[in-house]
């Protein structure tokens, strides 16, 4: 399957990615994670990338796409991916959509998971991400089984640096003017699947895993 999906910042995302990446038996690309990941080892690309995303700003368009359509060349993603926080503008869409059907595949779904921003400005203070693995959690909604480690990795959780007050308010406004016109969209081309990501994160994960099934079934 190749699935991607959308939805504001803190919506659950990853959280729902990872659940699904291995129920589906897909990996999971977040644009996100791999500049977080490029900005710590202090790469070039994380170079290139951190003064947008310290201040809640987008990626430029050249630097990201070529990110992901390089990633969606390997060997790995042949038989299908996961795509977390890209497309995040309609130009990225474009991009996507065209590359996907010049090699002759199709997507079978735009998963919105669906949060209104009174909800993600409460919740981004209390999520914490292992530094090595990226996992995230919740200290009130999804705590780790130690206090202050990852359960799967062990390493030390931290805030993630764009997590403060003023990146949140910048990334909700940003979603709102670049990302949300995405929904319509996928809307338009029959591919938009809402999901309520207001509920428990086990609820939310059952309704995707249910509608991925119903998806895979009529295929
Ligand atoms: P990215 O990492 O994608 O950030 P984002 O879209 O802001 O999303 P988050 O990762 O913050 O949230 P999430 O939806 O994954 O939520 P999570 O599962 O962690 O991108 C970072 C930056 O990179 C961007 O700002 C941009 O600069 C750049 N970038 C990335 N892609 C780009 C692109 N395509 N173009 C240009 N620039 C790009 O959950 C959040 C918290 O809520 C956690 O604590 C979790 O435990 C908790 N939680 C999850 N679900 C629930 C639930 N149902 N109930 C209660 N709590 C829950
Ligand atoms: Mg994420």
């Amino acid at each position: 399957m190749r699935i991607i999906l959308l939805g504001p910042p803190g919506a659950g995302k990853g959280t729902q990615a990872k659940f699904i990446s291995e129920k589906f038996g897909i990996p999971h690309i977040s644009t996100g994670d791999i500049f977080m990941r490029n900005i710590s080892e202090g790469t070039e690309l994380g170079r290139k990338a951190k003064n947008y995303i310290d201040q809640g700003l987008l990626v430029p368009d050249e630097v990201t796409i070529d990110l992901v359509m390089n990633r969606l060349e390997q060997n790995d993603v042949k038989e299908g991916y996961l795509l977390d926080g890209f497309p995040r503008t309609v130009h990225q869409g474009d991009v996507l959509c065209r590359m996907i059907s010049e090699s002759g595949q199709m997507l079978d779904a735009a998963l919105l998971i669906d949060v209104p921003s009174s909800y993600i400005k409460e919740r981004m203070p209390g999520r914490r991400i292992c530094k090595f693995c990226g996992s995230s959690y919740h200290l009130q909604f999804n705590p780790p089984d130690e206090e202050g480690l990852c359960d799967h990795c062990g390493h030390e959780l931290v805030q993630r640096r764009d997590d403060h007050v003023e990146a949140v308010e910048e990334r909700l406004k940003v979603y709102e003017e670049q990302t949300m016109p995405l929904i319509d969209y996928f809307e338009k081309k029959k591919l938009l699947v809402r999901i309520d990501g207001t509920r428990e994160i086990e609820e939310v994960t059952r309704e995707i895993v249910e509608k991925l099934r119903a998806l895979e079934k009529n295929e």
